[in-house]
């Protein structure tokens, strides 16, 4: 059984790695894919969110969320997909889960020292041959200029940046604290957050344009 590696990347904290990872096997999962979250961060985020949420991240049942000890044993079970979701940090370290992946995502914030640690990441991920995109996130809709600059200033040094976008909103740190995907954030007062469908429509968008470089 094939199944395809997604690794997310990065050398930066903070830049929605676990967002990322989490969501897009939450999409997956809730399109019908056997989908194995892997959490490579020994802070255990992704594994954290997964258990507040009581296993409602990733609707398909035969989907799992696994710390990286156990990835080996889950490995031998027929997946679709493996998400990984990776501890930013070490050089080494992105580079070896680099060279164990399909594709790789580069989440970047539109700001100086975030679009700096991707440029140093690319070089990393480069050098494993690997096929990776660069994903502007936490774009705030009111500096837009910000991410269009910042997609200038990568795709003038030749790095590709995925054409899907991901927008700065409250919905994620809900949906963090509640252990679901975007989709199902919620307000204080316990309604749909208002702009839940929006994040979950771009983690679609997203979704599609990897299922894309994929195939
Ligand atoms: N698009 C977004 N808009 C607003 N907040 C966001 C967005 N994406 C992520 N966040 C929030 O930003 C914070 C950092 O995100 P996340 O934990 O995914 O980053 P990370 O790169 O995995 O961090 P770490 O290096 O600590 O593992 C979280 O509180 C998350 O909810
Ligand atoms: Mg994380």
């Amino acid at each position: 059984m094939t199944h395809r590696v997604l690794t997310v990347a990065g050398l930066k904290g903070g830049i929605a790695k676990t967002s990322t990872a989490a969501n897009l096997a939450a999409w997956w999962s809730g399109a019908g894919r056997r989908v194995l979250l892997v959490d490579a961060d020994p802070n255990g985020s992704a594994t954290k969110l997964h258990q507040r949420g009581d296993g409602q991240l990733l609707l398909l049942s035969a989907s799992q969320c696994v710390p990286i000890q156990q990835a080996p044993m889950a490995m031998t079970k027929p997946w679709d997909l493996v998400v990984v979701d990776t501890a930013g940090g070490s050089r080494d370290e992105q580079g070896q889960y680099a060279e164990g992946s399909d594709f790789v995502i580069c989440p970047c914030q539109p700001a100086a020292s975030s679009i700096e640690q991707v440029l140093d990441l690319a070089e990393i991920v480069k050098a494993s041959g690997k096929p990776f995109g660069i994903l502007l996130t936490m774009c705030d809709e009111r500096r837009k200029v910000d991410a269009t600059k910042a997609r200038q200033v990568l795709t003038r040094v030749g790095l590709p940046v995925l054409r899907s976008q991901i927008t700065l909103l409250s919905a994620w740190p809900k949906a963090e604290a509640a252990g679901v995907a975007v989709r199902d954030a919620r307000t204080d007062a316990n309604r749909p957050d208002p702009g839940a469908a929006k994040a979950w429509q771009q983690v679609g968008e997203l979704a599609a344009e990897i299922d894309e470089a994929l195939s």
